[in-house]
């Protein structure tokens, strides 16, 4: 996983929670990186696991809850970080729809060690879009932040069902509607 990943959300949880939480979760985490990320570096999935698992058992807090809201976060750093990216597109649906197909294909050619997920397009209108979600990493949650990240950047707003296709969230679909 990338150290952006790892950098954006520890700021998180010191944001939210304070600098004493962040380095509790580290202790707790028994981290092979011991904490320490630069945004370009690469480290295991499974750091990213125990520190929100961690956090999750200090906070009382779901781990999909905190994805969730770490995923709504985590769109405004996209837009800081790949802002030309991004504003190749006039709306939401057409960035959501465009994130397998052109987005995550730029972020390959970055980073060519990205582990990244595939989104198959169910059905595309207008005002809809059904998608399914696959990844042995199961972020579901964050994945549903994002978009609720990429409709609030473009002041709109959608109704974000999801059903679990495979009990460990490893396939979910979502239906966006844009209201
Ligand atoms: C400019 C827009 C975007 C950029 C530059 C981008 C880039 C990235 C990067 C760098 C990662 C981390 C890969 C790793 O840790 O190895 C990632 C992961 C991810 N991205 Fe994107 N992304 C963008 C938009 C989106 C959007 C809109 C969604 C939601 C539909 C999305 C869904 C995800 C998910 C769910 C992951 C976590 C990995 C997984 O589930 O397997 N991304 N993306």
């Amino acid at each position: 996983m990338k150290g952006i990943v790892f950098t954006e959300f520890l700021e998180l949880v010191e944001e939210k929670f304070g600098l004493e939480t962040v380095e509790q979760i580290i202790e707790q985490s028994n981290l092979e990186s011991k904490g320490v990320y630069t945004a370009v570096g690469t480290y295991k999935f499974a750091e990213m696991v125990s520190l929100l698992t961690n956090l999750s058992n200090l906070t009382k807090i779901t781990p999909e809850v905190l994805l969730k809201t770490y995923g709504l976060h985590f769109f405004d750093v996209l837009v800081q970080n790949y802002g030309s990216i991004i504003a190749s597109y006039k709306d939401p649906m057409e960035l959501l729809s465009s994130v397998d197909k052109h987005i995550h294909v730029e972020v390959r050619k970055l980073y060519p060690d990205a582990e990244l997920p595939r989104f198959q397009i169910i059905e595309q209108t207008d005002d809809k879009l059904v998608l399914i979600y696959n990844s042995s990493r199961s972020l579901y949650a964050f994945a549903i932040g994002l978009i609720e990240g990429s409709f609030r950047y473009y002041d709109e707003t959608a109704t974000v069902n999801y059903e679990l296709l495979k009990e460990d969230g490893s396939s979910v679909k979502f239906e966006i509607i844009k209201k």
